[in-house]
């Protein structure tokens, strides 16, 4: 049982926030509230506290009948300053919805309402769940505060895609569901020391690990580039469960917003050729190479200077040529004992058989097949289900092993499993 902060800002999904405090006071743990003065025109204190069976505060200034102590905790006799007190009592601050706004403030430090104070004066971890229109997510400025944020150790609950609050309009930006949001909140307070984690075997000690992950951006002009909606979560997963088995972990990320696990030297790059020149100086000392970055297959041949204008163009033709396989050119280079492994995201029925074909063609050990027909798995969602091919040995027989839909983290120790078993009859 933990004691949740829960600060909720300005926006549609602040709805969802009561769905998440019906499951974790559901699942025992104890919860606080707090509100920024525009949520209240989304959803009232009143619902907040009479499913945390707690007073909800909203102003810094404002008096806490329970005077900074969750349910499960005595009041004090005294009366504390609201922010400092419910901060010090607190296992983890979530901030579901995180609005852009309040976001800039947490980048910037400002402490102009009882939330940001709180944000300001906690030590316990913080996790953040940003949602938002997709223009207000993908505008620079958020996606420079949200990786501000998370150098700073913040854990960013990436939003998912698909409807937005606004009629008719789709994209990223909607807020992460309840499940996720309780299940971001238990992992921060394990990985934060509150809960003590479980021994993980070192089964990889010694053994130095390059992994990639997150997706390239290949420009256009100065401010506009070709991307794709990888996370960069399952990338992160491998990374911190092979550190947590010994391994000496480098993890390249392209363009990717989450914190970086504890123990693990993160590499930032941004397009294919820099991730390729990244993967290029860590790949002869490394053992395992786990490839799971979606990379541009092309580039646009030219890079405007500046920002293309738009007037006087009926259409804009952007000529793009092919990336570099950066993959098939570490595997043309491997040397004895290294295990490398690819991720390939087909579509449909033929998901596996056309990947056992690139497995061979690539040169590689394993290659994790995603199935991205599926919309509930994958790129962006937090779980995933997969199908290892794994050609141990002399490589005359492809292994098959379905992992059936589970957390990233669990996928990943599966993944590490059958490396683990290469490398082992290798
Ligand atoms: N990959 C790479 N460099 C590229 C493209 C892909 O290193 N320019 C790697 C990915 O990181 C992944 C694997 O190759 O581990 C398979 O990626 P995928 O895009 O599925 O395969 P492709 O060979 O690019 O084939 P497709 O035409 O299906 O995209």
């Amino acid at each position: 049982m933990s004691r949740i902060l829960l600060g909720v800002s300005g926006g549609i999904a602040a709805y969802k926030a009561l769905e998440l405090v019906r499951l974790a006071t559901g699942a025992g743990h104890s919860v606080r509230v707090v509100q920024t003065p525009a949520s209240r025109r989304f959803v009232g204190e009143a619902s907040f506290a009479a499913l945390s069976g707690a007073p909800v505060l909203v102003s810094e200034f404002e008096r806490d009948p329970a005077r900074g102590a969750f349910p499960d905790q005595e009041p004090p006799t005294h009366e504390p300053l609201s922010h400092l007190e419910l901060v010090a009592n607190a296992d983890v601050f979530l901030i579901a919805p995180a609005s852009a706004n309040t976001i800039a403030k947490l980048a910037a430090g400002l402490a102009d309402n009882l939330l940001t104070s709180c944000a300001l004066a906690a030590s316990c971890p913080l996790v953040i769940a940003p949602a938002m229109n997709n223009r207000m997510y993908e505008h620079p400025a958020t996606a420079a505060n949200l990786r501000t944020l998370a150098g700073r150790g913040v854990q960013i609950v990436e939003p998912g895609v698909g409807r937005l609050a606004s009629k008719g309009e789709q994209g990223v930006g909607r807020l992460a569901e309840p499940e996720r949001l309780l299940e971001a909140c238990v992992e921060a307070i394990t990985a934060g020391g509150r809960l003590p984690a479980p021994a993980a075997a070192q089964s990889l000690e010694g053994v130095r690990v390059l992994v990639t992950a997150g997706g390239t951006r290949e420009a256009i002009d100065s401010v506009r580039y070709i991307g794709n909606s990888s996370s960069g979560r399952m990338g992160f997963a491998l990374a911190e469960v092979a550190h947590e088995r010994g391994a000496q972990v480098t993890l390249v990320a392209a363009n990717v917003a989450l914190a970086t696990p504890a123990g693990v030297e993160r590499r930032d790059v941004t397009s294919a050729a820099e991730l390729e020149r990244a993967c290029e100086e860590a790949f002869a000392d490394c053992d395992v190479l786990l490839m799971a970055a979606a990379v541009a297959d092309f580039t646009p041949a030219q890079v405007e200077n500046g920002k293309i204008k738009k007037e006087q163009r009926e259409r804009l033709e952007i000529v793009l040529e092919p990336t570099a396989d950066v993959l098939r050119g570490l595997s043309a280079h491997r040397h004895a004992g290294q295990t490398l492994v690819g991720f390939a995201a087909e579509h449909g029925a033929d998901a596996v058989q056309g990947a056992s074909g690139k497995l061979l063609a690539k040169d590689l050990d394993a290659l994790v097949v995603n199935d991205i027909s599926r919309e509930d798995i994958g790129f962006d969602s937090d779980a995933n289900e997969v199908t290892i091919l794994s050609a141990p040995g002399d490589r005359s027989q492809i292994e098959r092993h379905h992992v059936p839909r589970a957390s990233k983290a669990e996928v990943a120790a599966a993944i590490l499993d059958t490396v683990e078993g290469l490398r082992g009859s290798g």
